[in-house]
């Protein structure tokens, strides 16, 4: 008997450049997890406007990021790949959990105490309540699983929190989703400062790569890399003593498949410097042919539209039944 697969929903903002940190906490599983789960994954941009957006950039940023979902490995025949905003459920659901979702949860939201300091002039409502809609967009699908880096570990508890309350009054209507987070590359540090996230919001371009820079941009931006003012200057991991090496030993680790032990002793007696640049050569290869493909699909604005737009129906068809459960739950008059 074919028994139903599991269900996979995951989402990147397009605020910005799809960056290595992204590609290594969760596009890299995705692909993984594509061949045995039902999955979706999903361009979210009604989160992306929480933070003032030029619309130009925003709808050239939201193309080229399904690109380079493709161009990432990902089939658009085996997943369904979409456009949040295509499909209105998202901010129905949305809306119906706004009111299931406490204040005082939402205040203790780590991105939302960051963002908000970063943005002190725009401290909006949508910034604030974002959790909910990241929660609809999970439960809309009947998610099991959620691969994502580990700074959005806690909206995918609080996304369970809100789903076992709402089971709770009206009974089983959301399937509980774990977190999956990988044990390397979940947290991907600034190669400038590695005491901060990789992000695309990013101001210091020297600490972050994108996934389309140039070789020759990804290379100097690995020379230039911050390492540790120990005078060891040897390649171990020690992340509280040597964040820097020990940020970069991640990211070789997740370009090159090798265990840190490995890493280790393929440096060992060796500087700070040919690590540096052997790290850097390797996602160089990793990121050639993503750039490559994504650059190609980009030529083919009548392809991507066409992804989209199947990606949106097989979505909205799902959506759709869970939030007629959820209408029909709450007390809502059928039409
Ligand atoms: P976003 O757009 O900030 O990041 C997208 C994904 O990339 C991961 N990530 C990282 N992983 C490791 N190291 C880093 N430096 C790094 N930077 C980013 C993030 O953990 C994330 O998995 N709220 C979400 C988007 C979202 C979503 C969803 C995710 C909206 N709805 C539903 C999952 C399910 C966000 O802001 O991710």
């Amino acid at each position: 008997m074919d028994e139903k697969r599991k269900v996979i929903f995951s989402g990147i903002q397009p605020s910005g450049e799809l960056t290595l940190g992204s590609y290594m906490g969760a596009i890299r599983n995705w692909v993984e997890l594509s061949e045995t789960y039902d999955c979706y994954y999903c361009i979210v941009d009604m989160h992306a406007i929480t933070v003032r957006q030029n619309p130009a950039d925003l709808r050239r940023r939201a193309l080229s990021q399904l690109a380079q979902y493709i161009a990432c490995g990902l089939d658009p025949a085996k997943n369904t790949l979409f456009i949040q905003s295509h499909v209105p459920a998202h901010a129905q659901l949305g809306w119906v959990l706004d009111c299931y979702t406490m204040f005082g949860e939402l205040s203790r939201m780590t991105q939302f105490k960051d963002k908000s300091a970063k943005n002190a002039e725009n401290i909006n409502a949508g910034l604030f309540t974002y959790p909910a809609l990241m929660a609809a967009d999970i439960l809309l699908y009947q998610t099991d699983l959620v691969p994502v880096g580990d700074d959005q570990k806690q909206h995918v508890e609080l996304c369970r929190d809100i789903a076992i309350r709402f089971n709770g009054v009206y009974g089983d209507v959301f399937t509980l989703p774990e977190p999956f987070i990988p044990k390397t590359g979940a947290r991907i540090m600034s190669l400038t400062t590695p005491e901060n996230k990789m992000s695309k919001s990013d101001k210091d371009p020297g600490g972050c790569i994108y996934l389309m820079e140039k070789p020759e941009d990804v290379l100097r931006a690995f020379k230039r890399a911050k390492t540790d003012s120990d005078t060891e200057n040897c390649v171990r991991f020690d992340p509280a003593a040597k964040p820097g090496v020990a940020n970069l030993m991640q990211i070789y680790s997740c370009a090159s498949g090798l265990g840190f032990e490995e890493i280790e002793r393929e440096f060992e007696g060796r500087g700070y410097g040919d690590f540096k640049t052997k790290v850097g050569e390797s996602v160089v290869e990793l990121l050639r042919p993503i750039r490559e493909k994504a650059e190609d699909l980009l030529k083919n604005k009548d392809y991507l539209a066409s992804v989209y737009r199947e990606g949106a129906d097989r979505a909205a068809a799902v959506a759709a039944r869970t939030l007629r459960k959820v209408y029909k739950k709450v007390g809502f008059v059928e039409r």
